[in-house]
């Protein structure tokens, strides 16, 4: 057996050899090179913003999208949309990405949390009623890491209390629950186009919905709340709402839409890594790989495992098995490292309770009035998760087969050497993947 790298050995995988998402190629430099052409930048019905919610509408199989420019802003639109506010709660799960929950802050609602599930990491179906009040308003389920929600169980709940359905389907773009794309269940749904995400715009985000009237408020939400007037079309500058300014621009959209054409492919590629990933793996009884319920696909926008140093027989904890792991497959030249962290609710901004101003909004809201506690210990699935994970990083396109495989040799060398690594257990590494995967800085 090979020295492990971070017993001075040679690593497994040679630096340079994770190569960054997404692929781009000329048809997206042609795509992008167009709206120049075109002299038109921007604006809500320029010609590859409409083009892109067309094409994203028709992908999905919803009526209508509006493109935005994030993820974040898309959620916030559908809770001002649906008409949540000040006094209401929105139920969110207890693991996932701040932005699921900060958008019912900044629709001055409160959020309230739900554990997850153990197997799937997505919000426990079965918790949701206990936390249901006369003041929950909506649900968000978020389709986490790419794998879709249980949306009957959720959509069954909703519907027996009349809260409105809000998709968080910004990391699952193309994932399918019983055949049918996520995104086109609730009565909304968010994704997100940033640049680590399964279809990239570098930044952006769609707002979908069937319901006209729901459309109608989104084209004011995302610009300004102002109104259009029905015959010209043209802005009145008249804001009858309160809006913000969530539109995107004409050179994100050429990309994404140009991006979206290899979409299905992208996710094929990344499912085959997983499927590679998952067969090695099993090699290794302590190491739990992300379950696929039989009725849905997951698109893997993360490809997350989990490591038990009891059935490995190694005397540490979860948290020190994992990072000592962590170390070791770094060091090999895995992309690897913690995403999320801690539940979201033990963040600092749930434990201090300052939203916005000085006065603790919107929590202090008087049309509230009502103390709610966030403890990250309430949530024990979100906080076990957080101990014992990790992000096996790089499955993306265009890596294929070849990296897997130097993955594989990694992998087997720290996996096969559990005395090594805990020998190394508190070297000074830190283990990450930076965003320049994503081609972010
Ligand atoms: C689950 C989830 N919701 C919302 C968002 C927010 O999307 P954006 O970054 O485009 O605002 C993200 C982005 O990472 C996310 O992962």
């Amino acid at each position: 057996m090979k020295r492990l790298a971070i017993d001075g050995g040679e690593r497994a995988v040679p630096a340079g050899s994770v190569r960054p998402w997404p692929p781009i190629d000329q048809t997206d430099r042609d795509a992008v090179l167009s709206v120049f052409d075109q002299k038109i930048v921007c604006g809500s019905g320029a010609p590859q913003c409409v083009g892109l919610q067309n094409d994203w509408a028709q992908y999905i199989g919803r009526k209508y999208c509006l493109a935005t420019n994030s993820g974040t802003a898309a959620l916030h639109m559908a809770l001002a949309a649906a008409g949540v506010g000040p006094g209401d709660e929105v139920i969110v799960p207890a693991y996932t990405f701040l932005a699921s929950a900060s958008c019912v802050l900044h629709a001055n609602a409160i959020p309230i949390f739900v554990d997850i599930d153990a197997r799937t990491y997505n919000m426990d179906p079965a918790r949701i009623e206990e936390k249901i009040t006369e003041r929950t308003k909506a649900i968000i389920p978020v389709h986490l890491h790419g794998l879709p929600a249980d949306l009957d169980e959720i959509q069954a709940t909703a519907a027996k209390h009349n809260l409105v359905v809000i998709e968080d389907a910004c990391q699952a773009h193309g994932a399918e629950y019983k055949g049918q794309k996520v995104g086109s269940f609730g009565e909304f749904s968010a994704f997100s186009l940033n640049s680590s995400k399964n279809l990239c715009g570098g930044e952006g985000g769609f707002f979908m919905t069937d319901d006209e009237r729901f459309l109608t408020r989104g084209e004011m939400l995302r610009m300004f709340g102002d109104e259009v007037d029905d015959e010209t079309k043209l802005r009145v500058y008249n804001a009858s709402i309160l809006g913000f300014m969530y539109r995107t621009q004409e050179l994100p959209a050429a990309f994404a839409r140009s991006q979206l054409k290899r979409l299905d492919a992208n996710n094929a590629l990344r499912q085959e890594n997983a499927r590679f990933l998952d067969s090695l793996l099993a090699e290794f009884p302590w190491v739990t790989t992300p379950f696929v319920p039989p009725d849905r696909t997951h698109v893997y926008w993360m490809y997350v495992v989990r490591f038990d140093p009891q059935k490995a027989g190694v005397n540490l904890s979860p948290r020190e098995f994992r990072i000592a792991l962590e170390k070791a497959l770094h060091m090999e030249g895995i992309a690897t490292g913690q995403w999320q962290t801690m539940p979201v609710p033990a963040q600092d901004l749930f434990q201090t309770k300052m939203g916005y101003g000085t006065k603790g909004c919107p929590w202090t809201c008087h049309f509230y009035g009502r103390d709610v506690t966030y403890r990250g210990s309430d949530y024990p699935v979100a906080s076990q998760l957080c101990e014992d994970y990790t992000v096996i990083a790089g499955i993306h396109p265009p890596n294929g087969r070849g990296l897997m495989e130097m993955y594989a040799e990694a992998i087997r060398k720290v996996f096969n050497n559990l005395d090594v690594v805990a020998k190394h257990k508190d070297d000074k590494i830190v283990a990450h993947y930076s965003g320049s995967m994503f081609m972010a800085a």
